[in-house]
């Protein structure tokens, strides 16, 4: 009798977990994955098998696919084996979520003639809705670079509809609804209709980052994602009318670079232990000797160099570190900076936070252990408050467990009547 007492009192505690897990919703680690960072590469090969189904990430977004003729279309074929082994992480953690991310920076142009009628825009979400399910994926995530005002009510539409197939398609009782999710930008643009979309999306990922860059219009050193300007946009979405319990706080794993200009009154050797933002920039930095790009480095990149050598520092006021050698000058994330953001996301109630990228990662670790930053990031998770000895209770086993105490409940009652 007293291990059946036991046994009820377990699968209570596991009824109210699951019930405290439905009223508060659990924080989310999103991780963008881009096709274009899984490679074979001999000295910095990725692959999916590379990723653990059990780690901080609690929803892969693979990225990206594009818009071609009003439908979903993929860049290549090699999706079909990413998909493929992102359904074998699933089937190891049937917890894990997969979405598919459609867009992105050099794949926006189509989404206005897509979303530019309401005809246009059903094709679109004729292709959307079968595919998602064949490819074992849990939802799509728009990530539309940028809506301008004159398409406001166009975004508006395509996120609404798009809503609405997803919650008819849903009533087969079988399979979870499909989630939607978007992408915006930092700060929020007139194409942006904050309240309306806060009504159709489950969650607004906002790309806090790209706040400095060597360009046209930054001549100067500055922090590509420094949590000053990160919480700065978070709160100016909430303002606009996003729920926070909706909104995801977007953590780089890259680095911005430039090269920094010497001072033109200096003659002689210049000390540039001193440089930190706001120093004149004569171009993007060097290319890092794995990501081969003028002006953005890999954390892995950044990471070997202060390993190597190059100074670090942190301005403490905006909460970002920055590193330099000579004439080059990176802002960048490390362990400190991405803790900071996950802490400070997690203490305003914010849905999660996700990365970009899995890719720019120390994935290899060449600096010491492997994916630092995720590491970081799932250090600073508030880990739920565990009943000691009681084993995790899975949803599943519980609304077992409130079955069976349903039931016990109606034969105790009976017995008095
Ligand atoms: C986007 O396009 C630019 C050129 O316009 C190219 O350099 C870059 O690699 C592209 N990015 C991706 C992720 O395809
Ligand atoms: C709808 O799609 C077609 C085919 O891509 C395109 O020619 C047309 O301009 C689109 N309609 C609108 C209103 O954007
Ligand atoms: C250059 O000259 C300005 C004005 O005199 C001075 O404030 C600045 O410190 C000088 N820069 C360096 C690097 O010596
Ligand atoms: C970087 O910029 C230099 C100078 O403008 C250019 O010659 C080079 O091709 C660029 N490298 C890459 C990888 O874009
Ligand atoms: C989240 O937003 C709600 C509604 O605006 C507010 O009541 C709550 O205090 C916020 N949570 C945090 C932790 O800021």
């Amino acid at each position: 009798m007293s291990e059946f007492r036991h046994d009820v009192i377990f699968c209570f505690l596991g009824l109210l977990v699951w019930l405290t897990s439905l009223v508060e919703g659990k924080f989310q680690v999103q991780c963008y994955l881009p096709s274009w960072a899984l490679n074979n590469d001999p000295v910095d090969s990725f692959k999916v098998t590379d990723l653990d189904p059990y780690g901080p990430c609690d929803v892969i977004l693979y990225a990206f696919f594009k818009v071609a003729d009003n439908k979903l279309a993929s860049h290549d074929g090699k999706y079909r084996g990413h998909f493929a082994q992102l359904s074998i992480l699933k089937s190891k953690n049937p917890d894990l979520r997969v979405m598919l991310s459609v867009g992105g920076w050099n794949n926006s142009r189509e989404m206005t003639t897509m979303a530019g009628s309401a005809v246009n825009r059903s094709t679109f979400i004729a292709s959307v809705v079968p595919n998602l399910r064949r490819f074992n994926m849990d939802g799509l995530d728009i990530d539309w670079e940028f809506p301008k005002a004159v398409e406001a009510h166009n975004y508006i539409a395509l996120l609404k509809e798009l809503r609405e197939a997803f919650e008819s398609e849903a009533r087969r009782p079988t399979q979870d609804r499909l989630l939607l999710t978007a992408a915006v930008g930092n700060t929020v643009q007139t194409g942006y209709l904050a309240k309306e979309m806060n009504r159709w999306l489950d969650v607004v990922n906002v790309m806090t980052y790209d706040y400095h860059m060597y360009g046209s219009w930054d001549l100067m050193t500055g922090h590509n994602a420094a949590l000053t300007d990160t919480v700065q946009s978070v709160l100016a979405w909430e303002t606009a009318g996003i729920a926070n319990t909706s909104l995801s706080l977007g953590i780089p794993f890259y680095a911005r670079s430039y090269t920094v200009a010497p001072p033109t009154n200096v003659t002689g050797t210049i000390d540039f232990l001193d440089v930190g933002t706001s120093q004149p920039a004569s171009g993007p930095g060097q290319p890092g000797v794995l990501t081969h790009e003028n002006g953005t480095l890999s954390y892995a990149e950044v990471c070997s160099s202060i390993k190597n050598g190059w100074t670090s520092g942190r301005d403490k006021s905006a909460r970002a570190p920055y590193a330099r050698s000579a004439d080059q000058w990176v802002s960048y994330d490390d362990a400190q900076s991405v803790t900071d953001k996950v802490v400070w996301a997690q203490e305003h109630g914010l849905q999660g936070v996700f990365i970009w990228h899995l890719g720019v990662d120390d994935v290899h670790g060449y600096c010491g252990r492997k994916f630092p930053l995720l590491n970081a990031v799932d250090q600073a998770l508030i880990k739920p408050n565990v009943i000691p000895n009681v084993p995790p209770i899975k949803s599943a086993s519980a609304i077992l467990c409130s079955c069976a105490i349903f039931i016990l409940f109606l034969t105790i009652l009976q017995s008095y009547l």
